[in-house]
């Protein structure tokens, strides 16, 4: 089969509700995946940042295989030997008291949800039903009925209502807007990415997480730091907090947290926020199973032994360099930290310019995608080395300057 063929497939029988590049991948490895027609290209997606770790890398892969022969899942309804020593693994490794696996990154959401408004009626003393939360316009986070009722995008939301109660939304990289809301006792969360990925990789000022911390802290309200995406190394730190030295209460991982493997996310939190959570009241049928958990702590480990956060940080500083000293009419900004970067096309952001661009770049052996019409998101695996990162500068300085506007 070709291409279109298995195209054609996916229009035929499976839902629309994507909107791909006409790219069907079948191999992966490292930095590179091929198309069914053998072509070689640079992934620059990394599927939504959770190939940090590089395709198919071999320890996750080993971890993967060795535990699939072993046991792959009990549920919760029985203990497992995996679950323990990886809950001891990623709670040390990330500093906090204890852990709740879940599956995908809008589970972690909905457990950090759910966490913040049991703390809230229990310690805060919220009256019954009057929790709220408060999340920032251009948030992201999944798309399950709690998180496209924080949601301020049209696409998520439009025709799927009634919504959730208790959301609410003020401007991102906005401190007085904050602590205007949490002044409110019925507050129990404010939930934030620290860089906004699906927005269009949207970097807030230096000092925003820090003030963030101090607010939370004056109005004893919880921090939640949705970190799926720019977690595990991707912004040059292992979590994106770590740039302003701010532990949030409530901290979300997923995506590379199995290294783009197997569905494993986590909420984190010490012990006054997530004991309030009682047997029977959280859980999933897959959270916490073996397999899992095995990925998840060989993909830690690979981030940690081959220096991940530094190759980011290192590279991606390189990046933005290349990219801001390359002036082109159709480029309005190059932004992003550490290897989360994004091009913001200079035109409307209904226009197809950024689409035609990931179009060409295709053509060109780089694989990339247009996020909010008129921005192109870049996150390569973060094993990538400086000429291979040059060599795709090359290709996308090449691509712009054949565009024909
Ligand atoms: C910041 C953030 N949170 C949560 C999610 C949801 O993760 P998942 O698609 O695994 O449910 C995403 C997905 O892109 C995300 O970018």
């Amino acid at each position: 089969m070709k291409t279109n063929d298995y195209l054609d497939l996916e229009l035929k029988y499976g839902a629309h509700n994507y909107h791909p590049l006409p790219v069907v991948l079948s191999r992966g490895e490292g930095i590179y995946v091929w198309d069914v027609e053998g072509k070689k290209y640079y992934d620059f997606l990394s599927a939504y940042s959770a190939v940090n770790q590089g395709h198919c890398h071999p320890k996750i892969i080993k971890a993967l295989t060795d535990q699939a022969n072993q046991l792959t899942l009990t549920s919760r309804a029985f203990h497992n030997d995996i679950l323990g020593p990886y809950e001891k693994f990623i709670t040390e490794f990330f500093g906090y008291d204890k852990v709740l696996p879940m599956n995908t990154g809008v589970e972690g959401g909905e457990t950090a949800n759910k966490l913040a408004r049991k703390w809230g009626y229990i310690k805060k003393g919220i009256p019954k039903n009057k929790a709220r939360i408060i999340f920032v316009n251009g948030n992201f986070w999944g798309r399950t009925l709690a998180a496209i009722s924080s949601s301020d995008d049209p696409s998520s939301y439009k025709g799927f209502g009634p919504y959730m109660p208790g959301y609410d939304l003020i401007p991102y990289n906005d401190l007085d807007a904050l602590e205007n809301e949490l002044k409110d006792p019925n507050v129990c969360a404010f939930m934030v990415e620290p860089i906004q990925g699906e927005a269009g990789v949207i970097v807030p000022d230096d000092g925003y997480l820090k003030g963030v911390r101090e607010i939370c802290d004056k109005y004893n309200v919880l921090f939640i730091a949705d970190e799926v995406q720019t977690g595990i190394a991707r912004t040059g730190k292992m979590l994106a907090c770590d740039h302003e030295n701010v532990k949030p209460d409530i901290l979300i991982l997923g995506k590379a947290l199995s290294g783009g493997v197997f569905p494993v996310s986590v909420a984190l939190a010490n012990d006054d926020v997530m004991m309030c959570i009682k047997p029977g009241e959280h859980g999933s049928t897959y959270g916490g199973n073996p397999l899992g958990c095995k990925v998840a702590m060989a993909a830690l480990e690979v981030v940690r032994d081959e220096n991940l956060c530094k190759n980011a940080e290192n590279l991606g500083q390189k990046f933005r360099d290349e990219l801001s000293s390359f002036s082109h009419s159709l480029i309005k900004e190059v932004r992003g930290k550490g290897l989360l970067n994004a091009i913001e096309v200079n035109d409307s952001p209904d226009s197809e310019t950024a689409w035609n661009i990931c179009l060409e770049l295709k053509e060109n052996g780089l694989l990339a995608k247009p996020t909010h019409g008129n921005i192109i998101r870049f996150a390569p695996p973060l094993v990538i080395t400086e000429d291979e990162l040059m060599d795709c500068t090359e290709i996308i300085k090449k691509t712009f300057n054949s565009y024909n506007v």
